[in-house]
């Protein structure tokens, strides 16, 4: 971005892909963290007389527009927090965004609709893929720039992401080149003890990260919906609690191998249905009773996760504890989130639900010394995995 801002961008056209994926209920966004996120860099080139066209995602629609994955609520709040409106493209690269962008002064914002309304935006083919990056190339023009700003979604090689870099002159934007920054530490030499904390409901998910986590961490805390496959690896009944049995034995031979660094819940707070107004009860992880489901990890569980949390020296957390979204299961989360807020130690929250957890509970955002914008980016970051829409701004994939 430094580059691009010194070789002087002042009545270019600067496309810019930023992640704007945020959790809506209904129109209202109940998170806005990644669109303050993608701030900086917008409002730089904008200040810098730059005509900025941003192109984001949101959701996963099938390739065709729905108004309910229309960027509207983000264009508006983007637009509030700028303090200057931003235009809203009614198509992706057609005539809408094209009388958009022909129509935009120096240093105003416009965002494109929705880029995964075109199902070229996902293709498996990259030819597809090529030509809708060569029409948001179009978009910027002859003396256009592209700034991959997007942390969240450069693990996609998609057409935004990917291919529209090989189109026009690419550059990493501030938010990228910081995430970057901040999780090359963990990889790095981190200091000790280093600790993880993973949740979330898919062990199926996190597979991978855990694998390449387990021989450089000193602890591994597992919470969520996926400790449940731990816990019936150890051959424990788990009632109806979310279970992936084709992961057990996988689940089975990390806790015989690794059983000094993996930690798995002692107690659970269990529901008798999926719901805030569930009956619930506090029970041993071995003592589930059958027709009940583990929803968060148990008070006893907290307090040993946060003793963990508070001798480290790193932490690295990814996945709520438990359903925090409904309040008889926040705890877990709430717990593991203040013993993070509250230790010295490097802290980086990874993405999407837990950074959403962060904020949702209130909880001050300088307590951390970082709060990823990026889910699946930063695990497949510290899985060791090239990021394609990194990648492609080195010369390399
Ligand atoms: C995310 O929410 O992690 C990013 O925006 C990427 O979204 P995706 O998983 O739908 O590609």
């Amino acid at each position: 971005l430094e580059d691009l801002l010194s070789e002087g961008v002042s009545g270019r056209r600067v496309l810019v892909r930023s992640d704007l994926n945020v959790p809506l209920d209904g129109s209202v966004i109940t998170d806005d963290g990644r669109v303050r996120a993608a701030l900086p860099t917008i409002q730089r080139l904008a200040e810098a007389g730059a005509k900025v066209i941003v192109a984001a995602h949101l959701g996963r629609p099938k390739g065709t527009p729905e108004a309910k994955y229309s960027l509207r609520p983000v264009a508006d709040r983007l637009g509030e927090l700028l303090g200057s409106e931003v235009r809203l493209a009614g198509d992706v690269v057609g005539e809408q965004a094209r009388a958009v962008v022909a129509d935009l002064p120096d240093g105003a914002v416009a965002l494109l609709e929705n880029v995964r309304f075109d199902p070229r935006e996902t293709s498996k083919v990259a030819e597809e893929r090529a030509g809708l990056a060569r029409e948001l190339a179009t978009l910027a023009g002859d003396n256009g720039a592209f700034v991959s700003d997007g942390f969240g979604v450069v693990h996609r090689k998609q057409a935004s992401v990917y291919d529209v870099a090989r189109e026009l002159p690419a550059y990493a934007g501030g938010l990228v080149l910081a995430e970057l920054d901040v999780l090359s530490k963990l990889t790095g030499d981190p200091q000790r003890p280093y600790v993880v904390v993973l949740g979330g409901s898919k062990v199926s998910d996190k597979l991978a990260v855990i694998e390449a986590l387990l021989p450089k961490v000193d602890r591994l805390l597992i919470g969520g919906g996926m400790a449940f496959t731990f816990l019936s690896a150890q051959g424990y009944r788990v009632g109806s609690s979310l279970l992936e049995e084709d992961f057990v034995e996988t689940a089975r031979k990390l806790l015989a191998e690794h059983a000094d660094k993996i930690v798995v819940p002692s107690d659970v707070v269990v529901a008798d249905k999926f719901a805030a107004d569930a009956a619930t009860d506090t029970v041993a992880a071995e003592s589930i009773p059958d027709g009940w489901m583990g929803l968060d990890i148990g008070p006893r569980t907290t307090e040993h996760f946060a003793s963990e949390v508070a001798a480290a020296k790193t932490v690295f957390w990814n996945g709520p504890a438990g359903v925090f979204e409904m309040a008889p299961f926040a705890s877990g989360t709430k717990g593991v989130a203040r013993a993070i807020a509250d230790s010295d130690a490097f802290s980086v929250v990874g993405g999407g639900d837990s950074a959403a957890a962060v904020r949702v509970l209130g909880l001050p955002e300088e307590k951390f010394s970082h709060i990823s914008t990026g889910g699946g980016a930063s695990l497949e970051y510290l899985e060791g995995k090239e990021l394609p829409g990194v990648a492609v701004l080195e010369g390399g994939a």
